[in-house]
């Protein structure tokens, strides 16, 4: 989704795009309907765009990507999903850790001055975030005291991650190793919630998009807990714009925490609403058991990456969800 959306970006800007994904997003979430294909074929209607299926873990891959070079690199290919993780952690290992690693050293072989992104995770944090005291509030869960946001300072050792927390965090430290050791130019990129059209959610991924797609679908949904937990949430399109001012600064390395911010938080049960008031019914939904590894609240605190790279999110919250509602409105026969 997030590199579907940097391709066409760049492309409408007439630059030359290179894309390199080896199409199993349906697999690794268990889904026999198109995903990743979608987008794939969505990209092939540009002529500037040229498509390499291939893999991150395979160095010929990265290497026949890459070309003679390139000036920019965005890295979001990987395995996204929490559940996968838990139940393949080698394999999330090899995509994660391995893949990204063997993309840097391919990067750092051919055109070592490229500007590099990497699209890390807030589960870098793990469970730390959990023993922050909370207010419960009617149809949520805030941070009581004076945070309100959690910064790229915030302890990240000793406690639980996931196979998938610790597997991008592997790769974030590496990302992080190459600008110090090899020089390489990277921004890591430690994300919440990103969401956007085009966006394949899944019970265990993309939940804004799984919520809209069910409720489409009139399909029943469960949420683990009670629906007061609560991200901050940003539009695909305000990230594209973060890369891209990255891409053209001077910063020789940064890590952020990215994400829609204090102003742009949502709960599952106020997504509900929402959805409501974008003309579809919510599905109905039973209550399950918290899962261990869910945070209950997760808010980036995003001044650091409003300051050095003068942006801030453009997209309201209700503006999104209103396009990602109409898209999969207008695109019924993608979800059978
Ligand atoms: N969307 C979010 O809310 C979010 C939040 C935090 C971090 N991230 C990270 O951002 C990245 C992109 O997320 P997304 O939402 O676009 O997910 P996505 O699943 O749409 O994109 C990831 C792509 O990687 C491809 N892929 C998986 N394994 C691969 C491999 N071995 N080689 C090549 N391609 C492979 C998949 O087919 C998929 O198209 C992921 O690394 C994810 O961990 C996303």
């Amino acid at each position: 989704m997030i590199g579907s959306h940097a391709a066409e970006f760049y492309a409408k800007r007439g630059d030359q795009v290179i894309a390199l994904d080896n199409l199993m997003r349906s697999r690794l979430f268990g889904s026999k309907h198109k995903s990743v294909e979608y987008n794939w074929d969505y990209l092939g209607t540009y002529s500037n765009i040229t498509r390499v299926v291939g893999d991150v873990r395979i160095e010929a891959d990265v290497r026949k990507a890459l070309g003679l070079g390139v000036d920019a690199v965005l890295h979001a290919a990987g395995q996204p999903g929490v559940f996968f993780s838990l139940q393949n952690p080698q394999e999330d290992f090899s995509i994660n850790a391995q893949g990204t690693l063997t993309v840097l050293e391919c990067v750092r072989s051919i055109c070592p001055k490229a500007r590099f992104v990497y699209c890390s995770t807030n589960k870098v944090y793990g469970q730390g975030i959990d023993a922050l005291p909370l207010k419960e509030e009617s149809k949520r869960y805030t941070f009581q005291g004076t945070l309100r946001a959690i910064p790229e300072t915030f302890p990240i050792d000793q406690v639980g991650h996931t196979p998938y927390g610790a597997s991008k965090y592997v790769a974030d430290l590496y990302v992080q190793e190459y600008a110090h050791a090899y020089g390489l130019q990277t921004g890591i990129f430690r994300m919440s919630c990103i969401y956007g059209t085009r966006q394949f959610g899944f019970e265990d991924q993309g939940w804004l998009a799984w919520f809209i797609i069910c409720s489409q679908k009139n399909k029943p949904l469960t949420i683990y807990g009670n629906g007061k937990q609560v991200r901050d949430v940003l539009f695909v399109s305000d990230l594209i714009s973060a890369c891209d001012l990255f891409f053209k600064s001077q910063i020789a390395h940064g890590i952020y925490n990215m994400g829609g911010g204090p102003d742009n938080t949502l709960s599952l049960l106020e997504l509900l609403e929402q959805i409501k008031q974008n003309g579809l019914t919510p599905s109905p939904y039973q209550l399950s058991e918290w899962r261990m590894f869910d945070q209950k609240v997760y808010v980036s605190d995003i001044s650091k990456v409003k300051k050095e790279l003068h942006w801030q999110p453009q997209v309201s919250v209700r503006e999104g969800i209103k396009r990602l509602v109409n898209w999969v409105k207008e695109n019924p026969s993608l979800f059978p």
